[in-house]
């Protein structure tokens, strides 16, 4: 029997902002009326930026039109074009082979480490040539990549490291919040992320002010901010708007409530999921170091038949990636003939993530996890 509306647990909230919703029509009219007209790059932004820098103790920050815009601005601040090859993993999303595609560069596609669903550091140290300029590792769904081991990699090949920290804000590793184990590292406030907001919008963080000067200019024609009309590099729009910036800088206050309970959920599900490996499912461990709380993704082996069971119960889940980069027709093209990501491909296979989101009730995650207990016990008889 299919579980009735009001017992619905949908993937993707309904009411994402809901409680801030009066806020976001205050702010719109505020920047709207305010005298100065500014709706890009103005006060409120580098207000914004100032709080983001503060937050991870980075040396800049630099507000921007999106995640991927970020990774984009990263490349081409690093001078990275025709000819290079960046090291990325196999299993993630686009905007890891896109933006170094779009910069001219070749991404070269490593495993990923079977448990992390990360980077594989040895598979990438083992793609690098001579002409690989930079890693491009991603953090994944709730835990970080390896990143000591991949910027030793890194140092020790002479490479650049691109840390995709899209997801990945409220995390850190051995102290070192995510985004800063690179030279250069990304946030996105797309609805869904940790610190999503309702519009496009990203950051880049990094310890490097010169490159971080560099991408400022980059972000808006290669101009300085000094001199209108004076472009010193071949640059993009990436500007950010004034209203989220107001937005965000509103609900910056509540982020790490919204971590904890999202954190608090997480663990929850490892605790109620951790046994059910003779299931065929493989939950990841409850909290730990390099954890952070986006998306909780199980493995299982009966994908199609949990989500199935959970959506007669009212509970949708979500399938990532089901198709691993190299695959994709946009970027077979650009992938090796000769290159193995048998666990990319596992993990394309396997994965299937379940609601998480602050605002969900106890009583919505306990259905969950009773729910995927009741099909774990259906499967083992
Ligand atoms: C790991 C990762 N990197 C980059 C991006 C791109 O971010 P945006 O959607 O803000 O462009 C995403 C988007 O979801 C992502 O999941």
């Amino acid at each position: 029997m299919t579980a009735t509306v009001e017992h619905a647990v949908p993937f993707f909230a309904p009411d994402l902002f809901e409680a801030d919703r009066d806020v976001l029509l205050e702010l719109l009219y505020e920047v709207g009326t305010c005298p100065d007209q500014k709706f890009i790059l103005g006060g409120r932004t580098a207000c914004f930026e100032e709080a983001l820098r503060a937050e991870t103790r980075a040396a800049d920050a630099v507000a921007c039109s999106s995640g991927t815009s970020a990774l984009t601005l990263i490349l081409a601040a690093m001078g990275i074009g025709p000819g290079d090859e960046v090291v990325v993993p196999a299993f993630g999303c686009a905007p890891l082979a896109s933006t170094v595609l779009a910069s001219g560069a070749r991404p070269v596609f490593a495993d990923i480490d079977p448990v992390r669903l990360t980077m594989d550091p040895a598979g990438a140290e083992a793609l690098v040539t001579e002409r690989t300029r930079a890693l491009m590792p991603a953090h994944m769904f709730s835990v970080m990549a390896d990143m000591p081991r991949l910027r030793d990699v890194a140092d020790r090949a002479g490479l650049r490291l691109v840390e995709d920290s899209a997801l990945a804000q409220g995390g850190a590793l051995e102290g070192r919040p995510a985004g800063l184990w690179g030279d250069a590292g990304v946030h996105s406030f797309v609805q869904v992320k940790v610190f999503g907001m309702p519009g496009e919008g990203g950051v880049v963080l990094t310890d490097d002010t010169e490159l971080g000067e560099r991408v400022r200019m980059l972000r808006n024609h290669g101009q300085d901010g000094r001199n209108r009309f004076l472009h010193h590099h071949v640059g993009h729009n990436s500007r950010f708007d004034e209203v989220m910036a107001a937005f965000q800088l509103h609900r910056m206050a509540g982020l790490p409530a919204r971590v904890a309970r999202r954190t608090e959920i997480c663990s929850y599900y490892s605790e109620r999921l951790g046994d059910l490996a003779d299931a065929g499912i493989t939950a990841p461990g409850v909290g730990g170091d390099g954890r952070f709380p986006y998306v909780y993704t199980l493995l299982c082996e009966d994908r199609d038949g949990l989500r199935a069971h959970l959506e007669a119960e009212g509970i949708t889940t979500h399938v990532y990636y089901p198709r691993i980069l190299p695959d994709q027709p946009a970027f077979a093209p650009h992938a090796s003939p000769d290159g193995h990501w048998p666990q990319a491909r596992e993990a394309a296979r396997l994965n299937i993530s379940l609601p998480l989101y602050p605002h969900l009730t106890d009583a919505q995650v306990e259905r969950v996890a009773d729910n995927v207990r009741a099909f774990a016990r259906r499967r083992t008889g």
